[in-house]
C-alpha cells in the first residue's frame, strides 16, 4: 500500500516537473554517441531520386496493414511523430473532428499490446499489395516494430491546447540507410521557416484513403489564423501554421507527419510535426505543427541526436 502511494508520488512528481513519459515503463531510449550523430549531420536530408525515392524519411505507423499516424527517421533507431498517437482520449476520437468543440480528457496512455499491435513500414512508396500492384514506382516496404515511444506528457495534461504534441519511436531493429531509407536533418536552434513547405504521408486526401506516399505542399502562415468558431489558442509557442498551397490538405493520418522544407543545396529539414487540423480538412484552413526546434535539447538528451545545437 505504501509502496504503491510512494510510486504514484513520484508518477505525479515525473509529471509535474514535465519529464516525458516512456512506454512501456522501465524503458530507456538508445541513445547514438557523438560520431554517429557527427556522420548524422554530413549525411541528413540528401535525396537521390535517380537511384531512390523522393521522400525517404517519411514513415507510416500501420496499424493492421492501414495508416494509422506519420512520422520521419532522425536516427537509425528513432522516429520523430506527434504525442496525440499515443494517448487515448475519453471525449476525443478523431483529433480534426472534435477540437472546435471540446479540448481532450485522457483516458489513458497506449500500452506496450497497443504497441506491439502498430509497425513501422518505411522505404516504400505504397503501404498495401492493392497499391503496389497499381505500378508503384517503389512498391518494397520494410517493416520494424516499436521498442519504445517517449512522449511529452504535458500535451494530454495540457488538454491538448498547451502545445507540447511531440513523441519519439524508438524501433526494434536499427534501420539501415540506404536510396529509398534516409534521415532527415534537424532543424537549427533559430531555423528560420521558408515559404515553401511539404508534408509527405499516407494520410486521407479529401476524405478519401489513399495508400500511396503523397507529398503537399504548403506555404507558412506566419500570423496563424484559425478560423472562427475554432477555440484552438494561437499563442502557444511551440506551435507553427501552414495552409494547403494548391487546396489539397492534410487529413486523417497525415498526424505525427513532418512538416519538410528544403535549402538551396535542396537538402530537407524538418521542421514541424503534424498536430491539429480543422474539423472536415477544408481545403484551404490552417493546420498547427508542433514547432522541432523547441525540443532540440529534449531530442537531442533521449537520442544522442545532438548535431544541430
Ligand atoms: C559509435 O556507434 C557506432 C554505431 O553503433 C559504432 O560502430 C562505433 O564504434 C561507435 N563509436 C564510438 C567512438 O564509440
Ligand atoms: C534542386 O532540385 C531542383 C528540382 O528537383 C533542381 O532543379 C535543382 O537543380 C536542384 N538544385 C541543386 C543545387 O541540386
Amino acid at each position: 500500500m505504501l509502496l504503491k502511494l510512494v510510486v504514484f508520488l513520484v508518477k505525479v512528481k515525473l509529471i509535474l516537473a514535465s519529464t516525458p513519459i516512456i512506454i512501456p515503463e522501465g524503458e530507456d531510449l538508445t541513445r547514438i554517441n557523438a560520431t554517429t550523430s557527427e556522420w548524422l549531420s554530413r549525411t541528413c536530408g540528401i535525396t537521390d531520386e535517380r537511384n531512390g525515392r523522393r521522400y525517404p524519411w517519411a514513415v507510416s505507423i500501420l496499424y493492421f496493414g492501414e495508416n494509422k499516424l506519420g512520422g520521419t527517421i532522425i536516427s537509425p533507431y528513432h522516429i520523430l511523430t506527434a504525442a496525440h498517437g499515443f494517448v487515448k482520449f475519453s471525449n476525443y476520437m478523431y483529433i480534426y473532428e472534435t477540437f472546435s468543440r471540446t479540448s481532450c480528457v485522457i483516458w489513458r496512455l497506449r500500452t506496450k499490446k497497443d504497441l506491439d499491435l502498430r509497425m513501422v513500414a518505411y522505404g516504400g512508396d505504397c503501404i498495401n499489395e492493392e497499391s503496389q500492384s497499381q505500378g508503384c514506382a517503389h512498391p518494397h516496404m520494410m517493416f520494424n516494430r516499436i521498442k519504445a515511444v517517449l512522449l511529452d506528457f504535458d500535451f494530454a495534461t495540457g488538454h491538448c491546447v498547451n502545445g507540447h504534441d511531440w513523441a519519439i519511436i524508438e524501433v526494434e531493429n536499427p534501420i539501415k540507410f540506404d536510396a529509398n531509407i534516409r534521415p532527415i536533418c534537424l532543424p537549427k536552434p533559430m531555423q528560420e521557416i521558408e515559404t515553401k513547405l511539404t508534408v509527405a504521408g499516407w494520410g486521407r486526401i479529401f476524405g478519401r484513403k489513399d495508400n500511396r506516399i503523397r507529398g503537399i505542399p504548403l506555404k507558412y502562415a506566419p500570423k496563424c489564423l484559425i478560423p472562427f468558431p475554432d477555440t484552438r489558442p494561437k499563442n502557444v509557442p511551440d506551435y507553427l501554421c501552414a495552409k494547403p498551397l494548391n487546396y489539397v490538405n492534410l487529413c486523417h493520418g497525415h498526424s505525427g507527419a513532418g512538416l519538410v522544407q528544403s535549402d538551396s543545396q535542396n537538402r530537407s529539414t524538418i521542421v514541424g510535426l503534424t498536430s491539429f487540423g480543422s474539423k472536415g480538412c477544408p481545403a484551404d484552413e490552417t493546420t498547427v505543427f508542433t514547432k522541432v526546434s523547441i525540443y532540440l535539447h529534449e531530442i537531442c538528451y533521449f537520442t544522442g541526436v545532438c548535431y544541430s545545437l
